[in-house]
C-alpha cells in the first residue's frame, strides 16, 4: 500500500499489544489457581477453564469453591474484621492509597489480562477500566480518612459478600471492595466464572500493599458458589451486580436474614436525541453508549429515541459510522469492538435478534472475524411493545424508535421496567434540565454518555435494583448505626374483658383513601379495648382491595412531588399546628389506648412534624467534584409511593415519624397504623383534612399488619416499603418486595427509640429519597 492509498482508505495497520507478560504470570502459577483465602492461595481443587473469548484458547484452570473453602474464606474474613475496623481511618486510608498506586504500577498487566479474559478492546481496559479502578481506590482512601470525623455514630457491617459479573471484572471488584474496606468491613468476593483472572492478580497485589490477611478473600466458582455465599449465615451484607433474574433470587434468599443488600441489575437505557442536538457528537456518543464493551454494559444506551424530524439523517450518519467500526482482536490497539464474552452469550444475542421480524435490521458492513463476534447492529422502526424494545439484549444491538415531542420522549423513555441510566442530547439546556428529572433512572448524562467516577453515585431504580455505588452515598451502604438495638417485643392489643359492659353508640373509624373516609371493602371491623376494659370504638379491617385503592390514590396524587419544598414545609407546619390545637384530645386518646401518659407522645409528634418541615427544603443534593469540565449533580428525588407498616409501640409518634419524612421529600404514602392501637391514626384524618394536604398524599388503611404487608410489599406500583411493625414480618416484606425489586427498610425485630435521636433525621430522609446523578459537561 502506498501513502496515497493509505490516506484514501485511512485504514489502520495492526497494533497488537503483547500478551507475553500476562501469560507469564499465568505460567508462574502453573496455569492453575486456587482461592485467595487469608492472604494466600489455596491449592487448586476441582476446576474449570477460563478462556480467551476472542480465540477460544484456554488461559487457565480455576477452582470451583467447595462449601468448606467458602466457609474458610468467611471465617478468615470474620477473624480479620474487628482488627481491621479498629485501625484508625488513616491506617486504612494508607493501604487503600497503596492499592491505588499499585494498580497504576501494574496497569499494563492488569489491562492485558482483563482483555485476554474478557475479550474487551485493550483501548477500553487500558484507558477506562483500569484508570477507574485506581481512581476508586484513591477516592475511597479519602473516605476512610474522613469517615470517623464525618460519621462518628456509624460502624461497619462486618463481613461483606460480593458477587460480581463478567462485563467489568476488575472495575466491579473495585466498586465493591474499596467502599467495604474503607468502612472497616472485610470481604469475600466471588468473581464471575468467565472472568476470574484479574481478581486473582489483584489479590496478589493486596499483599504488596500490606493489606492484612483475611481482609479480602476471593473464591472462584459458578452461580452455585455465588448462591452459597449469599446464603452463608455469617455474612452481614451482600453486594451484587448482575442480571435482574439473579438479583431477584438474591432478594428472596436474603429476606428476613438481617443481611444488608445492594443490587445493581440490568437496564434498557434510553438514549434520547432531540432535533437540535449536535448530531455528530450524538452519533459519537451513541457509538460509546452501545458499542462500548460490545454492548455488554448494564447502563448501555441500548434504546435510541430520536426526534422524528432528524431521524432519517441521524440513522444515515449512524450507519456510516457503524461501517467504520473496527472489529477484531481485542488486544489490537486499533480495535473498536472486541469479542462477546462466551459462545453462550453469543447464542443468546443471536436468538433474540433472529426472533424479531419487525422493523429494519442493519448490520455494520465491516467484515466479521471468525469466532465469538457479533456485528454492531441497528434495528429501527420497532414498536414500543416489541420484545427487543423491552428486553435487555446485552450485546452490540441498538434498537430505535422516533418521537415527536419532549413529553412523548419522556413517556417512551420511561416505558420500561428498568431504570438505570438515560442519555439526553440537546443544545437547549432548558430542555435537558427539564427532561432529566422526569426520567426514571438513577443516572442521566446530558450531551455525554457512560461517564463514571468514584465521587458520583451510580445505581438504579425500579428493576435495575437499589443502592448507589460511589460517593458518600455509596459508602453509607457499608455502614450501620454504631449503637446496638434491643429486640422488639410484640405489642398486643388489649383483650375484651370477660364481662364487657354494653357498648354505647357505635363508633367505627373508617379508612382514609384519596383524602376521603372510606368503608373497608370487606365490610368488617374490629373492636378496640382500653387496658381498663372499656370499648374505645371499632376500626375498619382493611384488605387487599383497600390497599390497591390506596395505592391508586397515592399514584393519582403524585403531583405532590412537583410542589415546592417550601410549600411542603408549610403544610407540615400546618399539620403540626392543627395537631397542637387538639393536643389534649390526642393525649387523652393515647392514654385510653395504651394506658401511658399521652401528652409527651403528642408533644414529640408535634416536634417531629416541625423537624421535617424544617428538613423539607434543606435535605439538599450535592455537586460532585468529578474530573470533567462540568458538573455531576446529585439530586435527592422522592422514591414515589412508599408503603409503611407503622410502629405498634408509639402509635402516634411512630406513624408521624414515617409519614413526615416521606411527604417532606415529595413522596405519597400508604400507611398501615399500629395494629393494636389504631385509633390515634384514625383521629388524624381530620387534622390532615384541615391542613391543606392534597387528598391521596397520605392514605391510611387500618387492619392486620401481616395480611396488609403482603399486598403492599408485593404491589407492582409501590416503590418502597418500610416496616417497623412489632409483628414478625420483616422476612415477608423483603420476600414479597422481590416481585418488582422495590426498596425495603425493615426493623428485623429490633426496637427503636422513637422519642430519641434514632427516631428521626438523615437516615429517614435517605430512605425517603433516591439519589439521581445528572452529569452535565459544559464548554465548547
Ligand atoms: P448472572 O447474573 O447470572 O451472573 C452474575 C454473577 O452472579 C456471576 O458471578 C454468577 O456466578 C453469579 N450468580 C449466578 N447465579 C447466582 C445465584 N443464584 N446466587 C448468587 N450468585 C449467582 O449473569 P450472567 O449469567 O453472567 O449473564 C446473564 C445475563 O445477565 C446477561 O445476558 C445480561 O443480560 C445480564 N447481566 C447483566 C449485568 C449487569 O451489569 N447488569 C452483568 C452481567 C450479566
Amino acid at each position: 500500500m502506498n501513502v496515497k492509498e493509505i490516506f484514501d482508505s485511512m485504514s489502520y495497520g495492526p497494533a497488537p499489544e503483547s500478551s507475553a507478560e500476562a501469560m507469564a504470570w499465568i505460567t508462574r502459577h502453573n496455569g492453575a489457581f486456587g482461592h485467595w483465602i487469608d492472604g494466600a492461595f489455596t491449592k487448586p481443587g476441582a476446576s474449570f477453564a477460563t478462556s480467551n473469548p476472542a480465540t477460544g484458547q484456554v488461559l487457565a484452570q480455576v477452582s470451583q469453591a467447595s462449601e468448606a473453602e467458602l466457609d474458610a474464606a468467611v471465617k478468615a474474613a470474620r477473624r480479620a474484621q474487628p482488627k481491621w475496623a479498629k485501625l484508625p481511618g488513616h491506617a486504612r486510608a494508607k493501604i487503600l492509597y497503596a492499592l491505588a498506586r499499585l494498580v497504576q504500577k501494574h496497569a499494563r498487566l492488569l489491562a492485558v489480562l482483563e482483555t485476554l479474559d474478557n475479550g474487551k478492546p485493550i483501548r477500553e481496559s487500558r484507558d477506562i477500566d483500569v484508570p477507574l479502578v485506581a481512581r476508586h481506590f484513591y477516592y475511597h482512601a479519602g473516605l476512610a480518612q474522613l469517615l470517623g470525623a464525618e460519621h462518628p455514630d456509624l460502624a461497619p457491617l462486618g463481613v461483606c459478600g460480593a458477587v460480581i459479573p463478567w462485563n467489568f471484572p476488575l472495575l466491579m471488584l473495585a466498586w465493591k471492595v474499596a467502599p467495604a474496606l474503607a468502612a472497616g468491613n472485610t470481604v469475600v468476593l466471588k468473581p464471575a466464572e468467565y472472568t476470574p483472572l484479574t481478581a486473582l492478580l489483584f489479590a496478589e497485589i493486596t499483599r504488596e500493599a500490606g493489606l492484612p490477611k483475611g481482609v479480602l478473600n476471593i473464591i472462584t466458582g459458578d452461580g452455585d458458589v455465588g448462591a452459597a455465599l449469599v446464603n452463608h449465615p455469617d455474612v452481614n451484607k451482600i453486594a451484587f451486580t448482575g442480571s435482574t433474574a439473579v438479583g431477584r433470587k438474591i432478594r428472596q434468599a436474603t429476606a428476613g436474614t438481617g443481611k444488608a443488600l445492594t443490587l445493581e441489575l440490568g437496564g434498557k437505557s434510553p438514549y434520547i436525541v432531540f432535533d437540535d442536538a449536535d448530531m455528530d457528537s450524538a452519533v459519537e456518543g451513541l457509538v460509546d453508549a452501545i458499542w462500548f464493551n460490545q454492548g455488554q454494559v448494564c447502563c448501555a444506551g441500548s434504546r435510541l429515541l430520536v426526534q422524528e424530524g432528524i431521524a432519517d439523517r441521524f440513522h444515515a450518519r449512524l450507519k456510516r459510522r457503524m461501517d467504520g467500526l473496527r472489529i477484531g482482536d481485542p488486544l489490537d490497539k486499533c480495535i473498536d469492538v472486541g469479542a462477546i464474552i462466551d459462545p453462550a452469550q453469543l447464542a443468546t444475542i443471536t436468538a433474540m435478534v433472529d426472533a424479531n421480524a419487525e422493523g429494519e435490521t442493519y448490520r455494520a458492513a465491516t467484515p466479521l472475524p471468525a469466532g465469538c463476534f457479533y456485528p454492531p447492529t441497528l434495528i429501527s422502526g420497532l414498536s414500543a411493545a416489541s420484545p427487543l424494545m423491552q428486553e435487555e439484549i446485552f450485546g452490540p444491538v441498538l434498537v430505535s424508535m422516533t418521537f415527536r415531542t419532549p413529553e412523548e420522549a419522556v413517556a417512551l423513555a420511561n416505558n420500561t421496567r428498568y431504570g438505570l441510566a438515560a442519555t439526553v442530547w440537546t443544545e437547549n439546556i432548558n430542555l435537558a434540565l427539564d427532561v432529566a428529572p422526569k426520567l426514571k433512572s438513577g443516572v442521566v448524562w446530558v450531551n455525554a454518555t457512560n461517564l463514571f467516577d468514584a465521587a458520583a453515585g451510580f445505581g438504579g431504580v425500579r428493576e435495575s435494583g437499589f443502592g448507589r455505588e460511589g460517593g458518600w452515598e455509596g459508602l453509607l451502604a457499608y455502614l450501620k448505626p454504631a449503637a446496638t438495638a434491643k429486640p422488639l417485643k410484640p405489642v398486643a392489643a388489649f383483650p375484651a374483658p370477660k364481662d364487657p359492659e354494653t357498648p354505647g353508640l357505635d363508633r367505627t373509624a373508617k379508612l382514609y383513601i384519596g383524602g376521603k373516609q372510606a368503608r373497608p371493602d370487606g365490610g368488617y371491623s374490629q373492636q378496640v379495648w382500653s387496658p381498663k376494659g372499656k370499648l374505645l370504638g371499632h376500626v375498619g379491617t382493611g384488605n387487599r382491595k383497600d390497599i390497591r385503592n390506596a395505592v391508586e390514590a397515592a399514584h393519582a396524587a403524585k403531583g405532590w412531588a412537583k410542589t415546592t419544598a417550601h410549600a411542603r414545609a408549610q403544610i407540615l407546619y400546618y399539620i403540626a399546628e392543627n395537631l397542637s390545637a387538639r393536643a389534649t384530645e390526642f393525649a387523652a386518646r393515647l392514654r385510653d389506648l395504651t394506658g401511658a401518659n399521652g401528652a409527651s407522645e403528642v408533644e414529640a409528634s408535634i416536634q417531629r412534624l416541625f423537624t421535617y418541615a424544617a428538613w423539607a427544603d434543606k435535605f439538599d443534593g450535592a455537586v460532585k467534584a468529578v474530573p470533567i469540565r462540568g458538573v455531576a449533580l446529585a439530586m435527592n428525588e422522592p422514591c414515589g409511593v412508599i408503603g409503611a407498616l407503622c410502629p405498634d409501640d408509639a402509635p402516634l409518634l411512630g406513624l408521624i415519624s414515617l409519614m413526615a419524612p416521606a411527604i417532606a421529600m415529595g413522596n405519597t404514602c400508604v400507611l398501615v397504623p399500629s395494629e393494636p392501637f389504631p385509633l390515634a391514626a384514625t383521629d388524624l384524618y381530620q387534622v390532615l383534612d384541615t391542613s391543606d394536604l392534597p387528598g391521596g398524599v397520605v392514605n391510611i388503611i387500618t387492619g392486620g399488619h401481616a395480611e396488609l404487608a403482603k399486598t403492599l410489599a408485593g404491589h407492582m406500583d409501590v416503590d418502597a416499603v418500610w416496616s417497623f411493625s412489632s409483628s414478625d414480618i420483616s422476612a415477608l416484606v423483603e420476600r414479597e418486595s422481590a416481585q418488582n425489586l422495590k426498596r425495603t427498610w425493615v426493623n428485623n425485630g429490633l426496637a427503636r427509640d422513637w422519642a430519641g435521636a434514632a427516631g428521626e433525621g438523615r437516615a429517614f430522609l435517605r430512605q425517603a429519597t433516591e439519589v439521581k446523578t445528572v452529569w452535565v459537561p459544559y464548554g465548547e
